[in-house]
């Protein structure tokens, strides 16, 4: 195969760290507050996309909450997830493992039936159209209390058998792992498996937290764990996979220049390092941009980039059959 951009497109990948209020593009923002009769505080929507311009997570957060807020119904959903999958598709995404934030819309007075109902239809579209496999991960919002974790758990739960695991995201400094240990046993003990954002601006510290009482089975960034020698060796024993997001990490200044990056010391540091884009409407690009970004920046080599994609296969959450087809399918195009 030719040019490395072309093999990085062409490779398969799986997304595992994708939320999908992210993929919600300035144009459908428009759109949708064009169809529900809200005026935006922007006048175009290249107006918008110039104020994607972030200090740190939490300036970030506030212009992506009040983004979410033009998603009305069950349809908004549908529209939205369709629209990520064909940008996946286009990507070399044959599975995708995607975040939802239901707190954020029952919050406004939509109903959790039609934020779920939106995003199944529109994945089960996308395995028929596409052939793209998919799981749903439900994540609470940790700037709120772990009482309403708990009531959005228990909303979930009659639609637990389409939900593979529970998350934890929004704003990390001051809200460490533990504040959510009862709900995440609860999501255990009726089968959910878990995954949590820790390290990305909190304190490895809160990574360690993650696994010892929350039990994840993977870490969403997780870039901070370098500081810490000893949780780096237990990531490598344990394989405990990290799902890095290279241009979010440089646009909310964990990293000033991707250049700065630390994924390929983390990678040959023997971590299964996987990469992911996050929220791609506003961080500059979906996950082949992440791919070339990091490849370019930190000169990863060919043997990096098939390392990378199939370690999103082996921390996804695909059965090993699938997991191993999938493998076998990356060594096969290097070999091409
Ligand atoms: N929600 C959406 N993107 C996030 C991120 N990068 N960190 C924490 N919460 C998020
Ligand atoms: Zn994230």
């Amino acid at each position: 195969m030719g040019s490395m951009d072309a093999f990085i497109r062409a490779v398969p990948k799986a997304e595992l760290h994708l939320h999908i209020e992210g993929t919600l593009e300035p144009e459908m923002v428009f759109e949708l507050a064009r169809k529900h009769h809200l005026s935006l505080h922007y006048s175009s929507v290249e107006a918008l996309r110039q104020a994607y311009c972030f200090a740190d997570l939490q300036s970030f957060l506030d212009v992506y909450y009040q983004g979410a807020s033009v998603l009305r119904d069950e349809s908004d959903f549908h529209a939205l997830t369709s629209a990520y999958l064909r940008r996946a598709h286009a990507d070399g995404v044959v599975h995708a493992e995607i975040f939802f934030d239901p707190q954020t819309h029952t919050a406004r007075g939509v109903p959790f039936e039609a934020v779920i109902g939106g995003i199944r239809s529109a994945l089960a579209e996308g395995k028929q159209t596409l052939g793209i496999t998919h799981r749903l991960i439900l994540c609470f919002l940790r700037h709120l209390s772990a009482e309403d974790a708990m009531t959005t758990l228990e909303q979930a739960l009659p639609h637990a058998g389409a939900i593979t695991a529970v998350g934890l995201d929004s704003s990390e400094a001051g809200h460490r792992p533990a504040k959510f240990a009862s709900v995440f046993a609860r999501a255990r003990s009726e089968g959910l498996l878990a995954v949590a954002h820790a390290g990305e601006e909190g304190p490895p510290e809160y990574v360690a937290e993650a696994l010892d009482l929350l039990k994840v089975s993977r870490i969403d960034h997780g870039v901070r764990s370098e500081e810490d020698p000893a949780l780096l060796a237990r990531l490598v024993r344990d394989r405990v996979p990290l799902t890095v997001c290279p241009l979010s990490n440089v646009r909310l200044r964990v990293f000033d220049r991707m250049e700065d990056h630390n994924l390929k010391r983390l990678l040959h540091g023997g971590l299964c390092v996987t990469v992911n884009s996050d929220d791609p409407a506003y961080f500059g690009g979906y996950v082949a941009e992440n791919y070339l970004a990091a490849y370019r920046a930190l000169g990863l080599s060919r043997a990096d980039i098939v390392q990378l994609a199939s370690n999103s296969f082996e921390a996804s959450f695909l059965p090993r059959g699938e997991k191993d087809a999938w493998l076998r399918r990356v060594r096969e195009l290097d070999a091409d």
